[in-house]
């Protein structure tokens, strides 16, 4: 069974309507319904006093509609009876105000206060629902990574330093407190980051947001350790959700959860968006080692900088193939059915405003149909493979984040993503691997690209070292290997902990305005920043055709031991990724899933099924196998030009209405 369903929030409805709610999640195929995850004033509406007839009411009518539920520990929302009742656990800022209920997420997991309170209603639900016949998995929270610098997190946070540094002496010196006379002489006087007169200590801040992520890890596994209590069979997760705010390491949180469950919502209205898509894919199905499970996604909006945008038609579909393409154990959204109010009234769900008469409930039904025919499919196939590894590491994320960096728009995911985008571009499977969390995973990668690690250990430093000499081909780009973990510089030049295997040394950085462009002298575009490099055995490929650095290298190559290593000193454009990356990829013997697909078309393989997204209007001609724009179609066998192949989701979906599907192709590709 593929996980189909999403986010259920009865307690905001009449009882007479929950029957309609099940008999349409049987009509559209829903297999599976979150339930409670912002519960708890309805479940507690006064402390100690717990209702919970309705939860009882509510989960019996699923199971008989023969839906599962993932229940929720309702943790992520206290009551305002909490909030009055507890005012030392509400959050505090780093301005020093603290925060009120009247939204969610106001708490400070550092809170005795706050912990046993939510330890509390989990009990309750744990012993009253663990057995109950539709329980399929345990949700805990919703999205933890809410921030608090109170007195309390100020204790835990010491305590938390005093069990990674040992002693004051060692803080001093990981955290380089000489600088601006920051010397600690006593554990009681370091404080969380709070508002100060001018920079923070980068150290600090990094030191702070690593305790956050595990202090909000152990709050996760207090409450999945008492649930797991109730029912070894039943497995926990929490939703993960990204973004540069949130101070939690997902890949550390990932072995701690029974399925990795995600969160993701594209930005982008144009391809943007499946871009985005495809890079969540894979990054979620790297923490969860291979398979993993979209919890939430909006089924008929993209969210973008300023207004939302609705789906065209099949992009639902597409999507969430997509997320399921990429290993996802189902395709599940927030949320069922849009609220008549609330702070998140108009974002969109299955069941619109306008009712079930709609298009986004006609796309769903059709939908939960191609998953039903998939999944006897899916239940076979491994999840995708490559041979392309990128590395991912939220410290460095957060270290670039900082103030006194040498540009204010230093951006992490933004480069991340740039190279993922260009192997995506060109249908180069990537994986993603965490150099912060664990190093063992090189060995079995043709090439590994590295964009803006910028703190990296020494085992790290010797193990991509070892993984070029065995024969691997490196990418490293610029703001990689500059620090140690705890963010000091590597001495003798940039990038410190790569600088041998590339062989180059770097001796100054120059940081390029935005909106400021400049080219290299094979033509490739280039912004955002330029490096004087050194060559120390490395080859130039290309060189700064103009400015201060006219003539100097700034694409590198060096053959070390078996294998190559290229550095990228400069913000390449997309266009200047895509050959580059196409070049190593040639040269390491990595073939493309399709080679020569139009830009609008995607391949995914997992195991011996081959996906192909059209994201484009027109009907595209992949081996023997018709996309129609718009469309997806799952190719059995290794190659299209000799298999069957199966459309997906119902008529309108697939080929959107108006686009008549004997359109011209706009293009042939060949599977590779
Ligand atoms: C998620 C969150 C949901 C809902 C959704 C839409 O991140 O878990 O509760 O808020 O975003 O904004």
């Amino acid at each position: 069974m593929l996980f189909f369903g999403g986010d259920y929030n009865p307690e905001q409805w009449p009882e007479r309507v929950w029957d309609e709610d099940v008999a349409l999640m049987r009509q559209a195929g829903v297999t599976i319904a979150t339930v409670g995850v912002f519960a708890w004033s309805h479940l507690e509406p006064s402390e100690g006093r717990f209702e919970f007839g309705w939860l009882d009411r509510v989960l019996d009518k699923l199971h008989e509609g023969g839906i599962k539920v993932a229940l929720a520990t309702p943790t992520a929302s206290p009551p305002p009876w909490f909030t009055l009742a507890y005012p030392s656990a509400m959050p505090v800022n780093a301005d020093g105000v603290r925060l009120t209920h009247g939204s969610r997420d106001t708490y400070c997991v550092s809170a005795p206060a706050y912990r046993t309170a939510a330890m509390t209603i989990a009990l309750k639900i744990a012993s009253r629902y663990a057995h109950h016949p539709a329980l399929a998995m345990w949700h805990v929270h919703n999205e933890y990574g809410t921030d608090c610098r109170c007195d309390l997190t100020a204790a835990a946070f010491r305590t938390w330093l005093q069990k990674k540094h040992g002693d004051l002496d060692a803080l001093n010196s990981a955290w380089t407190t000489a600088f601006w006379s920051q010397r600690y002489s006593d554990w009681a006087q370091i404080m969380p980051p709070r508002a100060t007169q001018y920079l923070p200590n980068p150290a600090q801040v990094l030191d702070f947001r690593r305790f956050l992520s595990d202090e909000l890890l152990a709050a996760y596994i207090e409450q999945r350790d008492l649930l797991r209590g109730h029912n070894p069979d039943i497995p926990v997760t929490t939703n993960f959700v990204q973004g540069g705010w949130v101070s939690v390491d997902h890949a550390r949180w990932a072995s701690e959860v029974d399925i990795v469950a995600v969160d993701h919502y594209p930005s982008s209205s144009g391809i943007g968006a499946e871009e985005e898509t495809a890079f969540a894919g894979d990054l979620a199905r790297g923490w969860g080692g291979g398979s993993w499970l979209l919890m939430e996604t909006a089924p008929n909006l993209i969210y973008t900088r300023d207004r939302m945008h609705a789906k065209e038609p099949g992009r639902l579909t597409r999507h969430s193939l997509g997320y399921v393409a990429r290993g996802s154990a189902g395709a599940m959204y927030f949320q069922w059915r849009q609220p008549r109010g609330g702070a998140e009234m108009f974002h969109s769900a299955l069941v619109p405003h306008a009712g079930p008469d709609s298009p986004v409930f006609r796309e769903a039904v059709g939908l939960g149909r191609t998953l039903k025919n998939l999944a006897p499919r899916l239940a076979s196939a491994p999840p995708p493979d490559s041979q392309i590894a990128i590395t991912w590491d939220a410290a460095s994320w957060w270290a670039l984040q900082g103030g006194g960096l040498p540009a204010s728009d230093l951006d992490y995911l933004g480069a991340v993503r740039q190279v993922h985008r260009a192997l995506f571009r060109s249908s180069l499977q990537a994986d993603f691997v965490f150099p912060g969390v664990s190093v063992s995973s090189f060995g079995d990668y043709r090439v590994l690209v590295v964009p803006h690690l910028y703190l990296v250990s020494d085992p790290v430093a010797a193990a991509v070292r070892e993984f070029v000499a065995g024969g691997g081909h490196l990418v490293v780009g610029y703001l990689s290997g500059i620090a140690l973990p705890d963010g000091r510089v590597r001495l003798g030049g940039y990038p410190g902990a790569f600088r041998e295997v590339l062989g180059v040394r770097v001796v100054e950085w120059q940081p390029v305005a935005p909106g400021e462009s400049f080219v290299l002298d094979d033509g490739s575009h280039a912004s955002r920043w330029r490096e004087r490099v050194e060559t120390a055995g490395a080859s130039t490929i290309a060189r700064y055709a103009d400015g201060v650095l006219a003539g100097s290298p700034a694409v590198t190559r060096r053959r070390f031991g078996a294998g190559v290593a290229w550095y990228v000193s400069t913000g390449l454009s997309d266009e200047g990724w895509q050959r580059l990356l196409g070049v190593v990829a040639a040269e390491a013997g990595v073939e493309p899933v399709v080679a020569g697909l139009p830009d609008s078309v995607e391949a995914v393989r997992r195991g011996d099924l081959l996906f192909l997204f059209n994201h484009g209007e027109s009907v595209v001609t992949v081996g023997s196998t018709a996309v129609p724009g718009g469309g997806v179609r799952v190719v059995s066998g290794l190659s299209a030009s000799s298999s069957t192949s199966s459309a997906f989701g119902c008529p309108a979906p697939i080929t959107p209405p108006g686009t008549p599907s004997d359109k011209p192709t706009a293009k042939s590709a060949s599977p590779g």
